[in-house]
């Protein structure tokens, strides 16, 4: 096997009272690169990272990581080895400034919550490693502002600080640029490549525009089971995948923005 996966699943089936939601994906994830796992709503996307990261039970199916086998595992557990979403711990503290919101990911990390609050020693070293993470997101400028007082891009970029500060190896991410601006998804996407560089990133993404940027590999779901895999120039060229999307645009008038800009985003390949 001359191919590094750093997770894979096997046959991954999940039923909801009879209802299958995901069917029988086989999802194969290279080191170090971007997968994007795209397809309309109701494909079970959100769904599979449950999976993925034991919000739920399969029904059955295996998952692996780095070969592991971790289908039973906790999410505790296989975020202790290394598989972090990123919302898991995007609850920051509204209240904290940018810089605290960080520091306190990093002593989770450290398991020290209690001992560095004494130690002033302690908390020069994670202050240093928290602006250092606030400066790979472009967030220096902003660290003893107030996190609630930020515009929506500077909180993502901010929810990805905290998750690299638990130095993911597989970083799953649903939906980064969701309700985001024209430049805030801009500033996203560039930040979600910059953050790839020594890590793996799996992604739900909506907006083809960031998944033809970003993403080394595609999988489409559509009604829980893969459609088509490659990547983007492959996966647009794909008349399933198109009418997939166009179902979406039809249907959807939310998403109409989303919808029409994938669709563009195919023609322009
Ligand atoms: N807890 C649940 N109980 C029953 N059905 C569920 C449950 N969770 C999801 N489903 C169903 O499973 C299917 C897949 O849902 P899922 O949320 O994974 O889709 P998605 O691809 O993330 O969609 P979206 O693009 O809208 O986020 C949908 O038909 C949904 O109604
Ligand atoms: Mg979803």
């Amino acid at each position: 096997m001359s191919v590094d996966y750093v997770l894979q699943t096997t046959d991954l089936v999940k039923e909801f009272k009879g209802f299958t939601a995901v069917d029988n994906v086989n999802l194969n994830v290279e080191r170090g690169t971007i997968h994007a796992l795209i397809g309309p709503n109701g494909a079970g996307k959100t769904t599979v990272f449950n999976l993925l990261t034991k919000f739920l039970i399969p029904t059955t199916g295996q998952i692996l990581f780095n070969g592991d086998d971790i289908t039973q595992m906790r999410s505790a557990e296989i975020a202790r080895k290394g598989v972090i979403r990123s919302f898991q711990i995007s609850a920051v503290f509204p209240h904290l400034t940018v810089l605290e919101n960080v520091r306190i990911a990093l002593q989770r990390k450290e398991g020290n919550s209690f001992h560095f609050w004494k130690s002033d020693k302690i908390l020069n070293k994670l202050d240093a490693r928290a602006l250092e993470l606030l400066e790979s997101v472009g967030l220096q400028d902003h660290a003893n502002s107030i996190t609630v007082d930020q515009p929506y891009g500077r909180k993502r970029a901010l929810e990805i600080a905290t998750t690299l500060a638990l130095d993911p190896e597989l970083m799953l991410l649903d939906e980064p640029t969701q309700g985001m601006g024209h430049e805030d998804v801009e500033v996203v996407a560039d930040l979600i490549k910059r953050v790839a560089q020594d890590r793996t990133i799996l992604m739900v993404e909506h907006n083809l525009h960031v998944v033809s940027k970003l993403a080394d590999k595609i999988t489409v779901l559509q009604r829980g089971a893969i459609l088509t895999e490659g990547d983007y120039a492959t996966v647009s060229a794909d008349p399933r995948v198109r009418e997939a999307y166009l179902g979406v645009a039809e249907d959807e008038n939310d998403d109409a923005g989303d919808a029409s800009e994938a669709v563009e985003a195919k023609e322009t390949v």
